[in-house]
């Protein structure tokens, strides 16, 4: 997945001009007139004398990240307590602004832990809670799977199905999947065959310990390429399914999770088929600004390891 911005250009707050009530900056301007200086003497707004600058300036720079508090706004209230959560990303202006907000400590009523909404960040170091969370809604997926773990949230296997057929029409071939939803119990299964084949660190770079994989959440599947039979998660990467994935998941709402590089962030060695759901608009704002984590889009602090 590569950005055509520079991740670090675009993490900066951009500025956005906000107009501002004229009463407003005579106030701003009195306050100001506090801070000391020339102007020391508090005045009353009546006797205030029309600022020039003020008035030639009818509108003020901040940046868009503390524009407002996004939290007391009625839509982002209404869409969370909804559990609408692409309305809630949308109320706070979209996919970057949402990012910017939540990832400066402007967004008090975002929490990253909430395993139900779509932007909970789950790795090594923050674990699922509850532990053995189980998602609400889970429904099959259309495609054709290896396992028996076929399921995702309703929201994830549409957005799944959909990928699938643009995959189709590019002339991609054809998207199976190998693992969606993983509960806690499975995961246990999981995370121990790796142990027992690979020994711990071995089964540490590429398995999650249970309750804390994004599996368990229902927004993750490891997608593979389908012909007449199926190819496994290792071959995946190399194929034309996963080169048009690597460049397409965004603009269905998925990101590739564990990229190659970024073991010291993630946790894990790459894994181009595993793919986490985040919403449209959140997966555009990562992939516009060419993030290669979710740690690093929503300003966390890296998870290499689990705590000593
Ligand atoms: N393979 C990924 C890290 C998981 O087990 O969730
Ligand atoms: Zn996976």
């Amino acid at each position: 997945m590569s950005g055509t911005h520079s991740r670090h250009a675009s993490r900066a707050p951009r500025a956005v001009t906000v107009a501002l009530p004229i009463g407003v900056l005579f106030t701003a301007v009195a306050s100001l007139a506090t801070l000391g200086g020339p102007l020391a003497t508090p005045a009353a707004e009546t006797e205030l004398p029309a600022p020039a600058a003020a008035l030639a300036l009818p509108h003020v720079e901040v940046a868009e990240s503390r524009a407002a508090n996004p939290c007391g706004d009625d839509a982002v209230r209404t869409a969370l307590k909804d559990g609408d959560d692409d309305a809630v990303v949308a109320a706070f202006g979209g996919g970057e602004a949402f990012r910017a907000a939540v990832s400066v400590g402007n967004a008090p009523c975002i929490s990253l832990a909430d395993p139900d909404r779509t932007w909970v960040v789950v790795n090594k170091r923050r674990p699922l809670r509850p532990t053995e969370f189980v998602p609400d809604a889970l429904t099959p997926v259309s495609l054709r799977s290896t396992t028996p773990s076929d399921r995702l949230r309703p929201e994830a296997a549409q957005a799944l199905a959909d990928m699938a057929d643009a995959a189709r029409d590019a002339g991609a071939g054809t998207l199976g999947i190998n693992n969606g939803y993983r509960s806690y119990g499975v995961q246990q299964l999981t995370y121990s065959s790796h142990v027992r084949a690979q020994g711990q660190d071995g089964a540490d770079a590429g398995s999650a310990r249970p309750g804390y994989s994004e599996h368990q959440t229902g927004l993750a599947i490891d997608v593979i390429a389908c012909g007449s039979g199926c190819s496994g998660l290792d071959a995946f990467g190399a194929t034309t399914q996963g080169g048009w994935v690597a460049e397409h998941a965004w603009e269905h709402g998925f990101i590739v999770r564990y990229e190659h590089g970024e073991r010291t962030t993630t946790g894990y060695m790459p894994e181009p088929w595993h793919l986490r759901y985040l919403g449209p608009e959140l997966a555009a704002a990562y992939h516009h600004g060419g993030f290669r984590t979710l740690e690093e889009f929503f300003g966390l602090p890296a998870a290499s390891d689990y705590a000593p």
